[in-house]
């Protein structure tokens, strides 16, 4: 059997509705590492890297200080139902690997992406160089890791899944 990329695989959660499990299964971490970022003094600029259906930059985008929030993400499915939900918002179809933002963020936010990714290095240091602004963060969870035993089986339960 063809090994399917996460791109693709993802896109076939958005058509069945499995984005929205992740968004719930995700929010509790998701809500801890964005208080650990999020200045509370002034106004920011933020970015969800692998955002997904793009519930975390509407969440982000509602706070008072957020002066621009946007997503990217690979997926045709994932992007087309963000800005069904939000056609005003800001989401960009790329890959994250080549992708290259407009205009640079005080905040790089990714939650279950960078496992994805082949060359991990390549892009911290890309979104050091050209998405970042000087002094920005980048914030990142990881579920995938040896000490999650219950993640071990991810990769083979992700390749078969419809
Ligand atoms: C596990 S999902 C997490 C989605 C979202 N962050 C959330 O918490 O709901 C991983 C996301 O990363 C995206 N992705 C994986 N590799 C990518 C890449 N190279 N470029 C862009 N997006 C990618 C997938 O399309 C998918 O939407």
């Amino acid at each position: 059997m063809q090994k399917r990329s996460p791109i693709e695989v993802f896109g076939e959660w958005a058509e069945i509705g499995k984005d929205e499990g992740m968004a719930k299964g995700h929010e509790s971490a998701v809500s801890q590492m964005l208080e650990s970022v999020l200045p509370v003094e002034r106004h920011f600029s933020f970015l969800d890297a692998g955002c997904g259906n793009g519930w975390v930059v509407r969440k982000v985008g509602q706070l008072p200080r957020c002066s621009r929030a946007e997503g990217v993400d690979g997926s045709v499915q994932m992007i087309e139902k963000a800005r069904s939900i939000d056609p005003s918002g800001r989401y960009h179809l790329a890959n994250l690997t080549t992708w290259t933002p407009e205009a640079s963020f005080d905040i790089v936010h990714s939650m279950e992406v960078f496992y994805y990714i082949a060359d991990p290095l390549a892009l911290l240091k890309s979104i050091r160089a050209t998405w970042l602004n000087a002094g920005g963060k980048l914030v990142m969870g990881i579920d995938f890791y040896t000490e999650n035993t219950a993640s071990h089986d991810w990769p083979e339960k992700l390749r078969s899944t419809k």
